[in-house]
């Protein structure tokens, strides 16, 4: 499908065309992949996939050939915009051709199947490439191949995929020896500037973070500069480090008697019950299983001691689940063991207020260990040595702190962010400095890992050149912060991979009860080897080549001069999604004792300029609005006329979309293309977001400027002419995402970029009045334009007029949410994370049929429907609007007493489990039937279609087999074609497995049978 677009200057491929489907498979499929992943260097929070970054970066370097070879025909050489810029066509045709054709003949073998009949037509000579269209086609299979991250660093593939950046260069205007620059104003984590490194291009990082700056200085500058003298030289200092580390502190983590070596200890925070007389030491812990594995399964028992005041523990091992007692603590409250009492949540952060969460005085209750001789990990109670060891690592700690002569506090005294703060929840139990996050041993540990690399940066200075010996210490910092990470009283012990998980396996710092302790000498290489290795295999995966930079810059105000680069491709926050910098302290503290040149006398992140929303902070929607606008002016201020830009954004809110182009509008862009990819952006935001979008939608961005830069400011766009082209925009959109498999809300954020090109290649639009269209007013119309297309796909018949709006409506909703609700199906560890505290950051998960309210009222009104009025299928509360369930809607279709008439029952309260409450309407429906409309007659038909299958639907699932014959046969309602045409899409829209399918296909399956 073609995207109709300005035409000043070559189309890039991106704007023409994009294998989505191939692509997010890819982005999808890397979520598991590890080893050499840029994702190992370090945490940062909400990262690109790279397998989308590469796809995209590439389709927006090179040409379109289709388009490009219009543009041949114009001439060799081509001058554009003011003559400055010179487009030669054939340099890149000609490469492209030459290249796929060598590709088919060499490389075949390279290729996924998707692409290789393609290719072998090629290598047969079937197919020549003489078409335009067929040189985009394997370019673009070329692309799809190439974001599979096993090709990543394949030979063949980066030569290939460098020399057609080089010729799309060339060809677009760029002098032979120069390469294209990619700049990236928001770099986070780095996985736009890698991959512009890997494909040939030049890339330029910035970030407001210090540490994003860091990560990708490591990627643009010390990989490509020193390569493996680099890594040789890490490995080096790492082994000196855990020598000496051995030294000062092999004596804390003593080994038993045996030689069995303790890898973790478990500990559990402690309240004293307040239940009337007991006292007792209650240990909190959120679940008593050790080991979930098959035969080798392990669990604890408590035995209670009330006389002793505290409990003792058992194990028991090769256990099922039903063996296995509940924790002591459940959404904060702590139950004793002893006597039973429930210490309420209140009291229970009382407690824990004084002691600063309770990590110094907490309970050591078992330790794994490991043995030379077997296999697997080994549970045991704790001994007097564990204990001493403890105390002498505490006394130790003591000491240092006491002969601590820096400037700088020994164990990091910086404050945690104000209570409130988005993902943080510890501050409610008395931790207040970040050191409080860590108990006395892991602070040992982390502030003799810091100084020894801190040392070795001194020692370093004798290397004649000092970039590479900062280079070498910032290599070895990082693996501080990951073993920050993991040494840390929020690290949990994980019972299924038997194994601590880091803090961040989460993108928020919730409360943990019960936490793992990991012994730096633990495995057979030491925790601090294995950090080491992770970093390692980054270097070895990454680009040895390239020229890239990394600035510490606020978007708001970039370094580069105006139209110095090609391309601006970044990911910018999304919205109120994820508060970067608070979370980043956690590891900045460390760094800054670590690098004593990081962060230059910052005392935490800067934070004032960070775009998001925080309302604590007093940021809201036109404070994200006005800074990204800043920001988006400065990208197309740095970008050349003839430039390309892309911008990723994700959010399942319409206010968060309607921010993000507001900013870019207003910054003078024009939308030219948008293809959502389908990553892991369910994953990556779950701890902030209950119901996340699976896409990030990729924005194609051309500046709306004149030759010269400056802003064009002339053409004014007429509102009727916007208004007719719309729909026809999307009509042609719509049924190519859903190819690619992109349908429901993913589908809806979708659209806004054909939409938005139509609009924002204007400098304004105006009423036949004079009167300027805003942006807001114009999305009203959008999200219209996409409900109806949406609606008539769904029907597969572009005239839903006959639609009673309640049907209309319905099938609109559960459209809307059917992507959303498959993505969100994953990741059972975290669901088990909600118990650890007791209101966790994340919304309750709210059930059934639910969408943000104001996306839902702009569907609605899109399809002629007022949510508000339409109470007996809609629920509004807040700013959620729930589509009821058709056992919420029993008392409204079969009269208002149906429910409580027969079975005596007051209908559900509010917390009843949605399965069990079902369950009682539906008795209570059938109840209903039998006393309303007994063995004779049926329910009065309800007013709409819709009404009716639901009732038909209730009775079959009631098992009303012969009032359903009478409903549908006597009273004539399965004469209505519509009522069979509905239930005919709904049965494609309600989720598999849900009662509603179930209901809606056993009255389908009567349809023959009754005679219809
Ligand atoms: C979505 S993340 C980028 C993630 C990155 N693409 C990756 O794959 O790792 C957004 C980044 O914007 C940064 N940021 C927020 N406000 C900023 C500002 N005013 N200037 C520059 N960077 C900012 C945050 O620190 C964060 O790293
Ligand atoms: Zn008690």
């Amino acid at each position: 499908m073609t995207l109709t677009m300005h035409n000043e200057y070559p189309k890039r491929l991106i704007e023409v065309d994009l294998p989505i489907a191939r692509i997010s498979a890819h982005a999808r499929r890397e979520k598991s992949i590890r080893h050499g992943h840029i994702s190992t260097l370090h945490i940062w929070w909400a990262r690109r996939p790279l397998a989308a970054c590469r796809a995209v970066l590439c389709a927006s370097l090179w040409p379109d050939p289709v388009d490009l070879t219009a543009w041949a025909e114009r001439g060799e050489e081509i001058p554009v915009g003011d003559g400055s810029v010179v487009i030669r066509p054939k340099r890149f045709l000609d490469t492209a051709r030459e290249r796929m054709m060598a590709w088919a003949n060499l490389h075949l073998k390279k290729v996924s199947l998707e692409s290789s009949s393609r290719f072998v037509a090629i290598q047969k000579g079937v197919n020549t490439l003489a078409d335009p269209l067929d040189l985009r086609r394997a370019l673009l299979d070329f692309i799809a191949d190439f974001a599979n991250w096993d090709n990543s660093t394949d030979k063949d593939y980066l030569e290939t995929a460098r020399a057609l950046t080089q010729a799309a260069h060339e060809a677009l205007g760029g002098e032979p020896e120069t390469h294209p620059l990619v700049v990236d104003p928001f770099a986070g984590g780095g996985s736009i500037p890698l991959e512009a490194l890997r494909v040939g291009a030049d890339a330029f990082a910035s970030d407001l973070n210090p540490i994003p700056v860091l990560l990708n200085k490591v990627v643009l500058e010390y990989i490509p500069k020193y390569g493996q003298r680099l890594a040789d030289e890490v490995r080096k200092w790492g082994v000196w480090i855990k020598q000496e580390a051995e030294k000062e502190l092999a004596e804390f983590y003593p080994k038993d008697p045996d030689g069995s070596t303790p890898i973790a200890y478990l500990w559990a925070r402690t309240i004293k019950c307040e239940g009337p007389g007991c006292g007792a030491e209650v240990p909190l812990m959120r679940s008593l299983w050790l080991a979930k594995k098959g035969t080798r399964s392990v669990a604890l028992r408590i035995v209670p001691k009330p006389a002793d005041k505290r409990v003792d523990f058992e194990f028991i091992s090769n256990v099922k689940a039903v063996d296995v007692a509940p924790g002591t603590v459940k959404r904060g409250s702590a139950t004793c063991p002893c006597c039973g009492y429930t210490t309420p949540v209140a009291s229970v952060r009382q407690q824990f207020r004084s002691r600063k969460g309770g990590a110094d005085d907490a309970r050591l209750f078992c330790v794994v260990t490991t043995r030379l001789s077997e296999q697997g990990r080994f549970y045991r109670l704790p001994r007097d040595r564990d204990i001493e060891a403890v105390g002498s690592a505490k006394s130790e700690l003591e000491r240092r702190k006491k002969a601590h002569k820096l400037d700088l506090s020994l164990v990091p005294n910086e404050l945690l962010p104000p209570q409130g703060t988005l993902g943080f929840r510890v501050q409610l139990y008395g931790m207040e400095k970040w050191g409080d996050l860590f108990t006395p041993r892991q602070s040992l540990t982390l502030t003799t890992l810091a100084r020894l690399v801190d040392q070795a940066g001194c020692k370093l200075q004798e290397l004649e050149d000092t970039g590479l010996a900062e280079a070498v210490q910032t290599l070895l910092a990082l693996a501080v912060s990951r073993c920050a990470n993991q040494f840390c009283s929020l690290s949990k012990w994980n019972a299924g991979r038997e194994l601590v998980d880091g803090v961040f396996a989460r993108q928020a710092l919730p409360m943990l009860w019960d936490f793992g302790e990991l012994n730096l000498f633990g495995r057979t290489d030491g925790v601090w080897s294995g950090a080491l290795d992770w970093i390692l295999a980054v270097v070895g995966s990454c680009p040895h080549t390239g020229e890239g930079q990394a600035t510490l810059a606020s978007a708001t105000n970039h370094p580069l001069p105006d139209d110095s680069a090609q391309y601006v491709c970044t990911d910018p926050p999304y919205y109120d999604a994820v508060p970067y910098a608070d979370l980043s302290d956690f590891f900045f503290v460390w760094l800054k004792r670590t690098i004593p040149m990081f962060g230059k006398a910052m005392e935490l992140s800067p934070k004032d300029e960070e775009c998001i929303v925080d309302e604590i902070k007093g940021k809201d929607r036109a404070y994200f609005v006005a800074t990204m606008r800043q920001a988006m002016m400065e990208a197309r201020r740095v970008l050349s006329p003839s430039g390309v830009g892309i911008v990723v954004f994700a959010h399942k809110s319409t206010a968060g979309w309607e921010a993000q182009l507001q900013a870019m509008i207003d910054a003078g862009w024009i939308i030219t293309g948008s293809w959502p990819i389908d990553t892991e952006m369910g994953n990556r935001l779950r701890a902030m977001e209950s119901a996340a979008l699976a896409s990030s939608v990729h924005l194609v961005c051309r500046p709306r400027e004149n030759p010269d830069g400056s802003l064009r400011e002339t053409k004014i766009g007429d509102w009727r002419d916007v208004l007719a082209e719309l729909p026809q925009r999307i009509h042609e959109w719509m049924p190519r995402l859903a190819e690619e498999g992109v349908v429901g809300a993913d589908a809806i954020f979708a659209c806004l970029g054909p939409a938005l090109e139509v609009f924002s290649r204007y400098s304004r639009v105006e009423k036949s009045s004079g009167e300027v269209v805003t942006l807001g007013e114009y999305l009203e119309h959008v999200w219209a334009a996409v409900s109806k297309e949406a609606l008539s796909m769904i029907f597969k018949d572009p005239d839903t007029a006959g639609l009673e709006p309640d049907a209309r409506l319905t099938a609109m909703w559960l459209w809307t949410l059917g992507a959303s609700s498959s993505a969100s199906s994953d990741d059972s560890e975290e669901a088990e994370d909600e118990d650890t505290d007791e209101e966790s950051s994340k919304p309750a998960k709210v059930s059934g049929f639910t969408l943000e309210f104001d996306a839902a009222r702009k569907i609605a009104q899109g399809l002629g429907v007022h949510l508000e009025k339409s109470p007996s299928v809609v629920e509004v509360k807040g700013d959620k609007a729930k589509l009821l369930s058709v056992a919420e809607r029993v008392k409204y279709l079969f009269g208002k007493d149906a429910e409580t008439t027969v079975t005596g029952k007051t209908p559900r309260k509010k917390k009843e489990p949605a399965q069990q409450s079902l369950f009682a309407e539906l008795q209570a429906a059938e109840s209903a039937a039998q006393a309303e409309w007994g063995d004779v007659k049926g329910p009065k038909p309800g007013t709409t279609v819709l009404d009716r299958l639901h009732q038909a639907m209730v009775l079959f699932a009631a098992g009303r087999g012969e009032a359903m014959k009478r409903f549908l046969v006597e009273e004539g309602i399965g004469n209505d074609a519509r009522f069979w045409k509905l239930a005919q899409s709904l049965t494609a829209l309600y989720p598999g497995g849900s009662d509603e399918k179930r209901w809606v296909d056993g009255v389908l399956a009567r349809k023959k049978g009754l005679g219809f």
